[in-house]
This record gives C-alpha cells, sequence and structure tokens, in this order.
C-alpha cells in the first residue's frame, strides 16, 4: 500500500516538474476524504514544486487573483498571502467561512458579486485589515456583515435580501467614501437612526428601490450625493437634511412626496441638483428663490397644479441668478400656458426650462 503510493508520486513529480504543474499536488489533495486516496507524505519526501502557488483555475499575475466565472462553491482555500485583488465574480460560492481570509493580510480589493452568499461568518472579514473595497452585490445576504474591516473605503451591497440596517453596521467605519446599498427589501424606517453617523468622509450614498419610507436620520455632514430614487418617502422634512452643507446631489425621484418642508433647502445651501420628478407634489418646493448654487430642479410628473411667480426668482429683474441649467414641469396639471414667463426671470438660458403640456389619458 504504502509502496504503491510512494511510486505513484514519484512517477507524478516525474512528469510533473519539469513543466512546473503549480497546484497539482493540491489538486490531488483535495480528494483526499474519503475517496481512498493514501495519506499524503511526510515533509521531507515531498518533492519540491516550485513557481508561485495560484488556486487552480484562477488566474494570478501582480498580486491580482482572477478567479471569476468558474462555477466555483466555495473560496479557493490556496490562495497568494501577499494578493491584492482578489475577484471571484459570477461564482457559486454560498458561504464565506470563519477561515476563508485568514491569511489575506494585504488584500485591498474583494470582489464577491454575483453568487449565492446567504451567509458570512462574522469573523471571517477581520483579517483583512487593508480591505479597501468590498464589493458584495447580487447575493443573497439578509444582513449587513459583521465586523467589516475600519479601512473600508467602498462598499457596494447592491440587490441582497437585507431588511434592515442596524445602527451597528458600519460602526468605526470612519474611511468609507462610497456606499451603495439599493435594491434591498428594506421596509418602513429600514435605515435606523445614526446608522451612518461614524462615516465621517462618506461623500456617496445610495439606497435606490428599496422601500424606505423616510430620508435616513442622522446622515454626515461629509455627504456630497444622497440618491434615494425609487423608494417610498412621502416628505422632506427639514430637520432630515440638517446639517448636510457639503450636499450637492440629491436624487428623489419616483417617491411618494407630497410635501417638501419650508426650511429644507435652507439646510442643503451647496445643492446644485434637486431631482423630484415622479412624485405627488402639489407645489413647487419652497426655498427655490433664495437658493444661491441650484441649478437643476427636477419636477416633472408631479401634481403641481399653480406655479406662481416667486417660485424659482428672486423678486425683481436686477437679480443675477443665472444658475439654472435645468428646470422640469411637463406632465404637471398646471396649464403650461398659465405659468407667466416672468417666473423664470432669472434664468438666462430659456432651453434650460421645460414646460411641455400635460394630458389627462
Ligand atoms: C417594494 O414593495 C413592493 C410592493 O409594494 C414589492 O413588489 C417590491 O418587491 C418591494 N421592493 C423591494 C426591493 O423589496
Ligand atoms: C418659509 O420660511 C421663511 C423663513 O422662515 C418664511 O419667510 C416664509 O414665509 C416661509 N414660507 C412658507 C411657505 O411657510
Amino acid at each position: 500500500m504504502k509502496t504503491a503510493c510512494l511510486s505513484l508520486l514519484l512517477i507524478t513529480s516525474c512528469w510533473a516538474l519539469p513543466f512546473h504543474q503549480t497546484g497539482f499536488l493540491d489538486f490531488m489533495m483535495e480528494d483526499e476524504p474519503g475517496s481512498g486516496t493514501p495519506p499524503p507524505p511526510k515533509e521531507p519526501e515531498l518533492p519540491e514544486i516550485s513557481g508561485p502557488k495560484c488556486p487552480f483555475r484562477c488566474q494570478c499575475q501582480r498580486r491580482v487573483i482572477q478567479c471569476s466565472d468558474l462555477g466555483l462553491k466555495t473560496i479557493p482555500d490556496d490562495i497568494p498571502e501577499d494578493s491584492s485583488l482578489l475577484d471571484l465574480q459570477n461564482n457559486k460560492i454560498t458561504e464565506i467561512k470563519e477561515k476563508d481570509f485568514k491569511n489575506l493580510k494585504g488584500l485591498q480589493t474583494l470582489i464577491l458579486v454575483n453568487n449565492k452568499i446567504t451567509t458570512i461568518h462574522p469573523k471571517a472579514l477581520t483579517p483583512l485589515i487593508k480591505l479597501e473595497r468590498l464589493y458584495l452585490s447580487k447575493n443573497f445576504l439578509k444582513e449587513m456583515p459583521a465586523n467589516m474591516p475600519k479601512s473600508l473605503h467602498e462598499l457596494r451591497i447592491h440587490d441582497n435580501e437585507i431588511t434592515k440596517i442596524k445602527k451597528a453596521s458600519f460602526q468605526g467605519m470612519s474611511q468609507v467614501i462610497v456606499m451603495e446599498l439599493g435594491s434591498n427589501p428594506l421596509k418602513g424606517a429600514g435605515v435606523e437612526a445614526g446608522a451612518f453617523s461614524d462615516l465621517k468622509r462618506v461623500s456617496y450614498i445610495r439606497i435606490a428601490d428599496t422601500n424606505i419610507t423616510e430620508i435616513p436620520k442622522g446622515l454626515p455632514s461629509s455627504l456630497s450625493e444622497l440618491h434615494l430614487d425609487g423608494n417610498k418617502i412621502t416628505k422632506v422634512t427639514a430637520e432630515s437634511l440638517k446639517g448636510l452643507r457639503n450636499l450637492a446631489k440629491l436624487g428623489l425621484s419616483y417617491n411618494e412626496i407630497s410635501t417638501v418642508e419650508n426650511g429644507s433647502l435652507t439646510n442643503v445651501p451647496h445643492l446644485r441638483e434637486l431631482h423630484l420628478d415622479n412624485n405627488a407634489l402639489t407645489a413647487v418646493p419652497p426655498g427655490l428663490p433664495e437658493h444661491k448654487y441650484i441649478q437643476v430642479v427636477y419636477l416633472h410628473a408631479n401634481k403641481i397644479a399653480v406655479v406662481g411667480t416667486g417660485d424659482f426668482c428672486p423678486p425683481g429683474y436686477n437679480t443675477k441668478k443665472a444658475m439654472y441649467s435645468g428646470i422640469s414641469l411637463f406632465s404637471n396639471p398646471v396649464p403650461y400656458w398659465e405659468v407667466q414667463p416672468i417666473t423664470f426671470r432669472c434664468v438666462f438660458d430659456r432651453s434650460a426650462i421645460q414646460l411641455g403640456n400635460y394630458r389627462k389619458k
């Protein structure tokens, strides 16, 4: 038995060596449990196989490990320890186990998009002390992974089955700049108050196409883009935008917003784009004439029945407020011929205005 094993090994290693068939022994050992393969020989007898290690069928180059589209069901266990990028997208991985990434201390980017992941062990991500980008979109996660690395700059976890974002979900993650959380079945408030408050540097948050009913509370003042399109938000409160002095783009299209509270726009003094199309507004949001930087205001497909001459521009004719580059008002019940031209007296480029008409079907 033992001699048979040894001679088999000698033969295989004889042809394996000249070709530098890396990973061959690993492959053999995988079959070990229960398959009747004899146990591997002890250290000194093991023929040395040269060349860098690389998981079977993956491609490894300059610390970039490409293992996408391979039908993998588990994380390969022989990933080089010095890897900086690990691409495992479009596989069939169902679970991330505690030790799956245990040696990957230098990993900066981990791509797990489009797998079948339902669970991530609470300690699985802890070893990844240098991780900056974690892409988990298109999986079956029911909750936010626990203990995500504090080094993260970017988290994409779009299109999973997460129903709630807890206050502790992003604790201590002060380096995050981009967060994409859309297309998750978040309901009601969906996001616990203060869930984002540790993200002191975050500039982009997207929570589109969930079913949240309000703007998340306690957003960080560093935020420059907030995309909340395709939700069930019913109103914009001044409180929800308080302190967002860097906010430049606010996306709220395709919600159920009927009111924008007075004072909301004052709280976002550097806003440039406001997308409120496809909502249930009955009036133009207050505060536009006083606002200094607003350029784009999309209000089409609402229920606005009246547009006043003071809705967009400051009083008088000598005000230099030439910032508007896009105003849309079509598909509202207001007849366009009833909107007086002086309404847009501060808009120098008339092609920026899309009034259109409203036709009842
Ligand atoms: C939002 O709710 C609707 C039903 O009103 C449902 O069809 C849809 O799947 C929900 N969206 C998400 C992302 O859960
Ligand atoms: C909004 O608030 C401003 C300042 O507090 C006030 O002058 C204005 O009349 C208010 N507008 C409405 C519609 O309540």
